[in-house]
């Protein structure tokens, strides 16, 4: 019998995800949207668009408690600021998925530290600090090398190292940046904060404040890759992994990625034991999940995890490599169908995100429709537009977009991002 969906969302998405959604209603399926109202979706996709301030968990709920329909599954696909509320949805309707306060324990990184930490996961130091002093503190305290991120940070933003004294001296007007940047994205878009009231609705020890709250830790030497799994009933199934080259610290802001990320068998198997150690440790029952790992002297050890598919380019390439679509994945999940996967990757990815060559005003974006519509299958997408303001850190921490090419073997794939980067002009003034 067909099922009613209910699909929450920051942002509008691409054909690919669409087309989850046609397969979906191919089965005989529903589909319902919750939206903060930033974009109009496709017509004739969803029988209703439910618009809300979806930064006010609470009200959001008690908005949907109001309507008429009722569903039998509740999803989402990256947006990862909005997990706690799909839980709570799923909670309030009966839906399978995740507890609201494991979801929460991942929007929260020192929550999730603390989950990690008890679950004997391999982590770095780390210590909550709700203020300049408190961070001053931390840092003596965990010692330098150290990086300080925001409690409730995605892309980055606001996240830098300590590597000795001589940063500790521009730490306040960094520290102060970035919690300037932050507020601003509370304001406008991606981060917020949760009050206290909705904090006790999901059951959380400790309020934390998502963008002022910094947590220092250990600096991880080594470099990073990332794994997106499927979990069902606790079980985990590795779709997609990515291999991250980031900027040279004391940010962080990433620059590319390898698709998927190539290693030995002896290695994907300590890959796969530690991610489901984690996703264990986190109590992530039925979900898609997210994970970042960083290869140290000592070992791998976690950087973060989220309830969701990862970001940008990752739904599409996974499909692209792998034939599977996360989204349609996720939704089969969240309504309980039985899966089976069998993961084999059909050649190679290479993204390249498109930052700032300087600060100041972007007075033109262009992309030629011949890398648009090449067969080397290029995801492009661009965040910013003609007139925005841009910088790179310490001021902020913009990117333009990315864009991510195909070919049968990395190097291949490499070559053709790399010549199709080219041919889009960007100029700044
Ligand atoms: N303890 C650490 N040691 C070394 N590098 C770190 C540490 N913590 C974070 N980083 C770097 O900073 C990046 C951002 O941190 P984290 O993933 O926790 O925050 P985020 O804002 O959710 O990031 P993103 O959305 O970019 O993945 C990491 O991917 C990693 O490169
Ligand atoms: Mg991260």
């Amino acid at each position: 019998m067909g099922k009613n969906i209910l699909i929450v969302t920051g942002s509008d998405y691409s054909d690919i995800v669409y087309q989850a959604f046609y397969d979906t209603k191919k089965l005989g399926h529903k589909l319902y949207l919750l939206s903060d109202g930033s974009f109009e979706p496709r017509p004739e996709v969803f029988e209703k668009h439910f618009i809300y301030d979806l930064r006010k968990t609470k009200e959001s709920l008690e908005y949907m408690k109001n309507q008429n329909e009722k569903f039998d599954a509740v999803t989402i696909k990256t947006s990862e600021w909005l997990t706690p509320l799909v839980a709570l949805l799923a909670k309030q309707y009966g839906c399978i998925g995740n507890e609201p306060i494991v979801a929460f324990n991942c929007r929260s990184k020192y929550h999730m530290r603390q989950c990690l930490e008890r679950g004997g996961v391999p982590i770095p130091k780390f210590k909550l600090c709700k203020n300049y002093e408190e961070l001053i503190n931390g840092i003596r305290e965990i010692k330098t090398p150290c990086v300080a991120k925001p409690v409730g940070g995605n892309a980055s933003y606001g996240t830098f190292m300590i590597r000795d004294e001589k940063d500790i001296e521009s730490l306040k007007e960094n520290y102060e940046n970035s919690i300037k940047f932050l507020k601003e994205k509370a304001i406008d878009s991606d981060v917020f904060a949760f009050d206290k009231e909705e904090m006790d609705l999901i059951g959380v020890d400790g309020h934390v404040d998502m963008i002022t709250d910094y947590l220092v830790e250990e600096f991880m030497d080594g470099h990073e890759i990332s794994v997106d799994a499927l979990v069902q009933n606790g079980e985990v199934n590795i779709i997609g992994t990515e291999d991250q080259v980031r900027m040279e610290p004391p940010y962080f802001v990433q620059l590319a990625a390898r698709l998927p990320y190539v290693c030995s068998a002896n290695e994907q198997a300590q890959i796969s034991d530690l991610i489901k150690l984690t996703i264990k440790a986190m109590n992530i029952k039925n979900s898609a999940t997210h994970t970042e790992i960083m290869f140290t002297s000592q070992g791998p050890k976690i950087v973060e995890i989220g309830c969701r598919i990862g970001g940008d380019n990752l739904h599409d390439d996974i499909l692209n490599l792998t034939g599977y679509n996360l989204m349609f994945e996720s939704i089969m999940i969240a309504l309980g169908e039985k899966r089976h996967y069998e993961v084999k990757n059909k050649g190679h990815k290479v993204l390249k995100y498109i930052l700032p060559e300087k600060k100041g005003r972007i007075k033109k974006i262009h992309i030629p429709d011949e890398i648009k519509y090449d067969s080397n299958n290029f995801n492009i997408e661009i965040l910013s537009s003609v007139d925005d303001f841009v910088a790179l850190p310490p001021e902020k921490f913009d990117y333009i977009g990315y864009i991510s090419g195909r070919g049968e073997t990395a190097e291949e794939a490499e070559k053709n991002t790399n010549e199709a980067l080219k041919k889009i002009e960007i100029i700044i003034e």
